[in-house]
């Protein structure tokens, strides 16, 4: 069974829904570990609920960046994780942290990439005016939203929409595509070469 550690910040509803996927057997994975970097995060109680080990790593009782991201990787290499997914993990992780875990840390973010990297940007799609936002599947590299895409959703931008219906529409897809993508993952349909994922003749979500 493939080993996954999950990173997180907050509400953790991606992190719900890969749970869900496995208790479906939808996923063939087991959580090894939910790391979070805040400690009351909502993600911890829906870890534990499930009885997932569960971790709050102080970002303040290390002096640097770099310091706070090898305790980390200390972990995950005690935990022999295949894969990393981070699931509304708000920290910007060092190039150390990247290149040990290369190609094998995935993140979900609510926009079609490369537009709107960042924070917010549910705020700004809709202030852009496009018709149509989403959600991109993507391998981390060591910029901000940057790395290979492996997968995304589109959905309709509509005539009144708020920041909060947006988030809400592009969520659902969120959970369901992210899922299909470490199941792709493990099952190795895909292969990353260069800036570009190949996928092998499939589906992709
Ligand atoms: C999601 O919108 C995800 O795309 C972004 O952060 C949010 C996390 O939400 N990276 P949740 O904690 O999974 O509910």
């Amino acid at each position: 069974m493939v080993k996954i550690a999950v990173l997180v910040s907050g509400r953790g509803s991606n992190l719900q829904a890969i749970i869900y996927s496995i208790e479906a057997k939808k996923l063939n994975a087991s959580i090894a570990i939910v790391i979070s970097d805040v400690q009351n995060a909502l993600a911890l109680n829906i870890a534990g609920k499930h009885g997932i080990k569960t971790l709050f790593v102080d970002p303040n009782k290390f002096k640097t960046r770099d310091h706070f991201d090898k305790n980390i990787i200390e972990i995950l290499e005690n935990d022999q994780v295949s894969l990393i997914c981070l699931a509304g993990f708000m920290r910007i992780l060092s190039k150390t942290f990247v290149q040990q875990f290369k190609n094998r840390i995935i993140n979900i973010h609510p926009s079609l990439l490369p537009s709107f990297p960042g924070l917010n940007v549910q705020k700004k799609a809709l202030d852009s005016g496009v018709k149509f936002s989403g959600c991109t599947v993507h391998f981390l590299d060591e910029g901000v939203d940057t790395g290979p895409i492996i997968s995304q959703a589109v959905v309709p931008v509509l005539d009144g929409d708020t920041v909060e219906s947006l988030s809400e529409r592009i969520l659902k897809e969120e959970h369901r595509i992210y899922s299909v993508a470490i199941q792709a993952f493990i099952e190795q349909r895909f292969v990353c070469e260069g800036k570009k994922v190949i996928w092998k003749n499939e589906k992709k979500s």
